[in-house]
């Protein structure tokens, strides 16, 4: 077997306390706690770590545990031993609070001096805003008057869930109430979608290897396709997604993240400036989709039942699936379409990745009539099944030239074992925790992606195209989507 090269950055981690705002909330729940108890069984963070839990709930230190314990049960799969868990729970507290009360904030801060100097640490914090985003300008604000951002004595980083803003200009407005108190370095905007090993894994495809990058560009590359698939219908998040729909929910950031992973220029090396850089580059050259060009370059629908879900309006117009074709302006990408869809309720969950390479330009082989030769396609399996497949023609055996296309497939759970592939979260904390920036978005890259997708939400609300379409649950969504695509002469590659 090959000698794995063993990846390590050398960074330490450093003791701190991470406060958690919104820790009843569901994310805390079901994606922080687990993450940070897998982590600490696999031993990744120092004894001197803590968690503070902070919302309104009326929890004593005890209760917050008890509760946690419950959603590490009922979320994950982790061994939750006695030992385990007590090595983690010791590290757990808890304190109720408002944050519209400054006092509340007094109190935390000097709850966390307190535990800060029990353990002989160093003053570091994290502050994680778990909780509704109408609630970030306020909470930074309130971090900022009472000095908690100050770096005097230890760091102090920020991290932020999405959505950040709900257009440009609340974007804009946002970061600069981050900026008022806090340096950009010091903010870590998550998109989970990053902290995916398999999303992660295309730069190392493109970049750890010499095979493909020749290739990866407008001289071979006839289109791209990218589905995030879900089966899963809009559950309990009626008010939040109404008012977002689609655009705003899943493309905005993850379905722009994962185009820019499969796009951008080289880095010069593997670090936060580096990437970030060659990602703005890339998000800048994206063609804009116009207003009044919605209708040829977009497709919306609303699944079957929609309207009858909790919090959203009767008469919601709000779009749970779309479909848009768009271009790169560059040297490497010019004239190549990609085709971007994403949408709920659909037949199955499913994330991939679909490169289409071009037909061969001459065919030598005598083929039967209407036989054409596959083109060439690599197909990046993001999720459930994670993996890579590139698929080529073979000569079908005892044939004189008849030929089949045929799949060299990579498979994650075989080459690396069932249990390879970790929760994005665990990942993405302790990049944070090392104060690592690379897998999370720069304010510029934000302002970029939500640049692109301001005037096709205004399109689609002024002109009132295309039109939303209706499509059953469990499908793979409008049939407009397919003739959208059709006529390109292209139809959606369901491949992993
Ligand atoms: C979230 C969206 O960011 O991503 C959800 O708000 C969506 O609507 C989720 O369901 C999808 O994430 P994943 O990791 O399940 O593909």
């Amino acid at each position: 077997m090959e000698q794995t090269i063993s990846l390590n950055p050398k960074r330490i981690i450093e003791s701190s306390t991470m406060v958690i705002f919104g820790a009843s909330g569901d994310l805390t729940h079901r994606r922080l706690i687990p993450a940070l108890f897998s982590l600490k069984s696999k031993g990744r963070l120092p004894e001197g770590f803590n968690v503070v839990g902070f919302s309104r709930t009326n929890y004593s230190h005890d209760q917050f545990r008890k509760e946690m314990y419950s959603s590490i049960q009922k979320y994950s799969d982790l061994d939750l031993s006695a030992s385990k868990w007590g090595k983690f729970s010791h590290h757990l507290y808890y304190l109720p609070g408002d944050i519209n009360q400054s006092s509340n904030f007094e109190e935390l801060d000097k709850f966390i001096i307190k535990l800060d100097q029990e353990m002989q640490g160093n003053g570091n914090r994290i502050y994680y805003l778990a909780l509704a985003p109408q609630f970030y300008p306020q909470l930074v604000a309130q971090l900022g008057n009472l000095g908690m951002a100050n770096q005097s004595r230890g760091w102090r980083r920020i991290v932020l869930e999405k959505p950040f803003g709900s257009d440009l200009i609340s974007a804009r407005q946002l970061n600069q109430a981050l900026h008022d108190v806090f340096s950009e370095r010091q903010i870590f905007r998550i998109d989970h979608y990053l902290g995916k090993e398999t999303a992660q894994n295309i730069l190392f495809l493109r970049f750890a290897n010499t095979i493909f990058e020749p290739v990866w560009n407008r001289n071979y590359v006839n289109h791209i396709q990218i589905t995030v698939a879900e089966k899963l219908d809009i559950g309990h998040r009626g008010n939040y997604y109404d008012a977002a729909g689609v655009l705003k929910d899943m493309f905005q950031n993850h379905l722009l993240q994962l185009l820019t992973l499969i796009t951008i220029e080289p880095p010069a090396s593997f670090n936060a400036d580096a990437l970030r850089n060659e990602t703005i580059k890339l998000l800048s050259a994206i063609r804009p989709i116009k207003s009044q060009e919605v209708a040829i370059h977009t497709v919306r629908g609303q699944y079957h039942g929609y309207l009858e879900e909790e919090g959203v309006q009767r008469d919601s117009q709000t779009a749970t699936f779309a479909a848009l074709r768009l271009f790169i302006d560059n040297w490497r990408w010019q004239g190549v379409p990609f085709y971007l869809r994403s949408g709920k309720s659909l037949a199955e969950k499913s994330t991939q990745i679909i490169i289409q390479f071009n037909s061969p330009p001459h065919v030598m082989f005598p083929l039967p009539p209407g036989r054409k030769i596959n083109p060439n396609r690599l197909i990046l399996c993001i999720q459930p099944d994670e993996g890579i497949q590139l698929r080529f023609e073979a000569k079908q055996p005892d044939t004189i030239a008849e030929m089949r296309n045929v799949d060299m497939i990579f498979d994650y759970a075989k080459s690396f074992g069932a249990t390879s592939v970790p929760d994005a979260y665990e990942r993405l904390l302790l990049d944070i925790l090392q104060g690592d920036g690379s897998l999370f978005t720069r304010n510029d890259a934000i302002e970029l992606s939500w640049g692109f997708i301001d005037p096709i939400i205004k399109g689609w609300q002024t002109l009132n195209l295309p039109p939303l379409v209706i499509y059953p649950q469990g499908s793979w969504g409008p049939k407009e989507a397919d003739k959208f695509i059709a006529r390109d002469h292209i139809k959606w590659i369901h491949g992993c």
